[in-house]
């Protein structure tokens, strides 16, 4: 398998990080994951836009331009011909030796970038079927905005959700619900659509700005306003959604059925707006 090592398409085996690297002894980095349908990048601009927001918030520079990085994982998809998939990307603040939490306040030049592909089907089941979820208190850091590497937190609410044999953890912060695990989280109650706002504690979701901009051209109203686990619980529908995700119903929150266990209506029509998205990017895919 072919992967991204700094400037160059590489053998997967040829890759050698430094084991002082800030990446693997701070989780001092940032990461992507941005979806491929017919061998094509789907959201790249939004997605290498988000990436160099948030090297800016932690002074890192970013060893390539987006038009350096796009042409980068065109090759990349080209080297595994790539059809329906996931690219994961991320770039760290390189090697400090010896190991010193303060980063060099001059520009880093040993950044480390690395980017892989795998082959992933979309998920028609669990997008019809739905997902099972549990709720978890948010213990996670105030920057959630950025995509740092350092995911402990969003690693142990998974977990937890796993051991449960749940697929998600939704975490809430004061009894309001910020986002899941992997995904941000969406409510729908009368046929209006409620979301967290963006800020410190969520990450701002491409998939979900793309489905909300569908469902606003369709005549939905979103309301990016908080609301509490009871509203969680009692709403009419409810939908996870992430570059791998789509819009994903959720069927069931700690044991109690949400909308009789079904997807609902909204959800139905959001999927539907969001291969339409997809096509018009990506080429016909259903
Ligand atoms: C914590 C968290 N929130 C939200 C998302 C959804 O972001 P996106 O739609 O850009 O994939 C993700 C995706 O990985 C995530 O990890």
């Amino acid at each position: 398998m072919k992967v991204i090592w700094n400037n160059q398409l590489v053998e997967r085996e040829d890759v050698k990080i430094d084991m002082e690297d800030r990446g693997y002894q701070f989780a001092d980095g940032l990461y992507e994951v941005i979806r491929v349908y017919n061998g094509v990048l789907f959201t790249a601009k939004q997605h290498i836009e988000r990436l160099f927001t948030g090297a800016k918030k932690i002074d890192l520079i970013l060893p390539f331009t987006r038009e350096k990085l796009i042409k980068l994982l065109s090759e990349l998809i080209e080297g595994n011909q790539i059809e329906t998939g996931n690219i994961y990307l991320q770039v760290t603040r390189g090697v400090s030796s010896p190991r010193n939490h303060a980063y060099p306040e001059t520009e880093c030049t040993s950044t480390v970038f690395t980017a892989s592909t795998t082959s992933v089907p979309r998920n028609l089941k669990m997008m019809n079927d739905g997902i099972k979820v549990i709720t978890l208190p948010d213990m996670r850091w105030l920057h959630c905005d950025i995509k740092s590497i350092s995911l402990l937190g969003n690693i142990m609410a998974k977990h937890e959700a796993h051991k449960k044999g749940k697929d998600e953890a939704i975490l809430y912060r004061d009894n309001r619900v910020t986002e899941c695990s992997t995904s941000n989280i969406s409510i729908i109650k009368d046929n209006i659509i409620y979301t967290h706002p963006d800020g410190n504690l969520i990450l701002p979701g491409i998939t979900k700005s793309v489905l909300f901009k569908v469902a606003r051209q369709a005549g939905i109203t979103v309301k990016e306003e908080t609301f509490t686990l009871k509203e969680l619980k009692e709403a009419d529908e409810v939908f996870a959604s992430s570059t791998t995700m789509e819009a994903m119903p959720v069927i069931e929150i700690d044991g109690e059925l949400v909308g009789g266990g079904n997807c609902g209506p909204v959800v139905k029509l959001l999927q539907s707006l969001y291969v339409t998205e997809i096509e018009t990017e990506c080429g016909i895919i259903s």
